[in-house]
């Protein structure tokens, strides 16, 4: 499900591209009496990124997302060279779909000469994507955290898509005492089940039709440890079926518990089953509720 073309008709998105342009916005907005929602976003906009607007639109009147992709979320032998930019083409989605402003903050602004301060939320990024990608999710919760303070917006939304990342922001804002509500938005998949992701353009079209089988390994899974039978044996069965279907490796395939990630051997509460694996050179995550 690929966002339509941008429309000509849709109207001026403002683009904000230094912190003092974001405050002045914001207080011109709050002056008025107007609540802020901010959709942090490293651009490359698709379907996903606009059901965050719309829902940024339906909790606030008025809503910013910032468009930065984060030098410090990726490691040295990630792809942070070759992830996809379009600016001109996600603001006039952004437009489409009637957000206020664009944030456009660059790497310099972000990190002066002598940055030094780093966000750690202990626990969580030892679970799952944390040991996989050491100092992803401190670069996340660090940027995510300044984003926050620089446009102190009322509501952020993010997707339930990265659920590792939406439940590090929920813990740090927690801790930090962020004067913020973090919203969790509900996966945009393909009609095949896919979750949209900016890194699909990536896949070979054989790759692609193997795809969905990640979702449909994470149903199984589901169904199999709703009643609260042993987790094993399913996860065994699913990490088989991602292998046949061409995936590999598959680095975790698990059932955690929602709230700590956890791993689980039996479901007794609200749970998460979470998957990252390997399509060909693209890495893919997925996960659904229990
Ligand atoms: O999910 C993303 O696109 C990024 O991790 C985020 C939250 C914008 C931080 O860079």
């Amino acid at each position: 499900m690929s966002p339509r073309s941008p429309s000509p008709a849709a109207a001026p998105v403002a683009r904000l591209g230094d912190l003092a342009a974001l405050r002045a916005q914001v207080r011109a907005w709050r002056a008025s009496g107007e609540g802020v929602a901010l959709v942090p976003t490293m651009g490359a906009l698709h379907a996903g990124h606009l059901a965050l607007v719309r829902q940024a639109q339906a909790s606030c009147r008025r809503v910013v997302a910032s468009i930065f992709v984060n030098p410090t979320q990726f490691g040295p032998s990630e792809d942070f060279s070759r992830y996809p930019r379009d600016t001109e083409r996600d603001i006039a989605l952004l437009a489409q779909a009637g957000a206020d402003a664009a944030y456009l903050p660059d790497v310099a602004a972000m990190y002066p000469p002598g940055f030094s301060t780093t966000v750690t939320v202990a626990g969580l990024d030892a679970e799952l994507c944390g040991p996989i990608r050491p100092g992803h999710f401190a670069g996340v919760a660090t940027v995510v955290t300044k984003l926050l303070l620089q446009c102190l917006p009322d509501r952020a939304m993010f997707g339930e898509k990265d659920y590792q990342q939406l439940q590090v922001i929920r813990r740090a804002v927690r801790d930090l005492d962020v004067p913020v509500v973090i919203e969790g938005v509900p996966t945009v998949r393909e009609e095949d089940g896919l979750a949209l992701s900016s890194r699909n353009v990536f896949l070979a079209e054989a790759e692609r039709r193997a795809a969905p089988a990640m979702h449909a390994v994470l149903r199984e899974v589901a169904e199999a440890v709703r009643g609260g039978a042993g987790t094993a044996p399913a996860l065994a069965a699913g990490r088989a079926r991602l292998a046949a279907a061409g995936f590999g490796p598959v680095q975790y395939l698990t059932v955690s518990d929602a709230e700590t990630l956890a791993p689980l051997d039996r479901v007794a509460g609200p749970a998460r089953v979470l998957a990252a694996a390997y399509l060909g050179r693209t890495r893919l995550i997925d996960n659904v509720a229990v």
